[in-house]
């Protein structure tokens, strides 16, 4: 099982107007598919920006494990894939540590081997339901030769001696099962199909075809997608530059809206559009967000971010813009508690098994620092206190969550009295640097 991590503590301080340019570290999912696809691929995948965060380093070792080889030059990640169909079988168990998509997307991609690989990862993953993945990948054929209760981790796979395709619709709209299916359907012969309701994050289908595979997706005129691929076919390395990630762009966003006369940019964020719920739903709620100098680079939309103190008020986010923000509630519970009116969210069932209980875990720290609220099944309702006054002042359990953590140490920035957040040490799963980068805006995080 992981190391556990020492736990420390972090408080933020009520900070004054941020300024500055701040660049966030690399998108983690797009991280994440880099490493799988050019390890996979035969030949050389450079990787610029790639995020060092554990969650991605746990799925390189995870392909070193699987026969491929990396080195760094000047910044530059170099891999060198095992190419398709021959991954090695691996000699330990794969830890991945916090990671669901790590995890998740190797179930799809190692399962459809015949050899077996053991899961394993820390309490919050071995916590998180499994199948989800494993269901599809039992109708291909492959066998769970190990799995504790309710599908949860440790978990042992084996793959037949040839995989079986198959035509899955997901029964929730989810990135991580979708790509598991797509990267077993890579070692399957045949065409492997992946039907989703509406858009989840794209970045596998992108990169995919980015590297060479054979994939078609058909749009219905539902917004339900039909994606294809075709296996045993040749992938080949790429030169991938991992843009900046919106998911972690959103903490020093939602600072700079909420801290009053604050003035900040953010260069070179993606904007995939199955990405973009909340600088939507942020302006909807007066957010003044200015996106410039749009640009497409490896097959993403990016752009450059102003972002200045609003006066923010509550909004209804709809349901249906839940899979393009579905990592961002945390933070946007933090904007709606800074503004006017009532914030009420839907649709969020989701959240209940992420890192964390994140729903739960939401309600009770706004509870913590005197924000009303209420938690229903699978949605919440904020009613927000825009100067702050007599918010803060509490100590907020992050449950192994780094979004969870960030997001409270981002409430303390702009709330009256100073929040505390447990532990800060999962931060580095996906965002090394982070209270230094928002000290260097303004923020008081120690
Ligand atoms: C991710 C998909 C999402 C998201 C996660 C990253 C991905 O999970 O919450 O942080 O990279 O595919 P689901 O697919 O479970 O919605």
């Amino acid at each position: 099982m992981s190391a556990d991590h020492s736990i420390s503590s972090a408080t933020s301080s009520k900070a004054t107007a941020l300024s500055g340019s701040c660049t966030v570290p690399g998108d983690k999912s797009i991280s994440h598919r880099a490493l799988i696809l050019g390890g996979l691929a035969s030949g050389e995948t450079r990787i610029s920006g790639l995020l060092e965060g554990e969650d991605v380093l746990n799925t390189l070792k995870a392909m070193q494990a699987a026969g491929a080889r990396a080195s760094q030059e000047n910044g530059t990640w170099i891999v060198r894939g095992t190419g398709n169909g021959v991954l090695l079988e691996p000699e330990n168990q794969l830890d991945f540590g916090n990671s669901g998509t790590g995890c998740r997307l190797c179930m799809g991609l190692f399962g459809a081997y015949d050899f077996p690989t053991t899961f394993v990862g820390d309490a919050s993953l071995g916590s998180r339901p499994m199948g989800r993945v494993l269901d599809p990948l039992k109708l291909m054929g492959v066998q769970i030769l190990d799995e504790s209760e309710g599908g949860r981790l440790p978990v042992t796979l084996r793959g037949p001696w040839q995989t079986i395709p198959i035509e899955y619709a997901v029964p929730v709209p989810s990135a991580q099962v979708k790509s598991a299916v797509l990267l077993a359907g890579l070692n399957t012969p045949g065409i492997t199909t992946v039907i989703e309701p509406h858009l989840t994050r794209d970045h596998t289908e992108r990169m995919l075809l980015g590297f060479g595979a054979e994939l078609e997706v058909e749009e219905g005129k539902d917004g339900s997608r039909r994606i294809s691929v075709v296996g045993q076919g040749k992938l080949t390395g790429q030169e991938v530059t991992v843009p900046a990630d919106p998911s972690s762009a959103a903490f020093p966003i939602v600072a700079a809206l909420i801290v009053p006369d604050s003035r900040i940019k953010l260069p070179n964020v993606m904007l995939n559009p199955a990405r973009v719920g909340l600088l939507d739903t942020l302006q909807e709620m007066g957010g003044k967000i200015e996106i410039s100098n749009q640009r497409e680079s490896g097959g993403e939309v990016i752009g450059d971010l102003t972002v200045q103190g609003s006066e923010l008020r509550g909004i209804t986010v709809p349901a249906e813009r839940a899979a393009s923000m579905i990592d961002e509630y945390p933070v946007l519970s933090v904007a709606a508690a800074f503004a006017d009116g009532e914030t009420f969210m839907t649709g969020l069932g989701e959240l209940r098994v992420k890192e964390s209980d994140r729903l739960a875990a939401v309600a009770r720290g706004l509870e913590a620092n005197s924000v009303d609220c209420e938690e229903g099944d699978d949605w919440l309702k904020v009613r927000g206190r825009p100067d702050g006054k007599g918010l803060g002042g509490g100590t907020v359990s992050t449950h192994l969550d780094h979004r969870i953590a960030m997001s409270f140490l981002v409430f303390g920035m702009a709330s009256e009295k100073a929040v505390t957040v447990d532990d800060r040490s999962m931060i580095n799963t996906s965002f090394p640097g982070f209270a230094e980068l928002m000290n260097n805006l303004g923020g008081r995080i120690e």
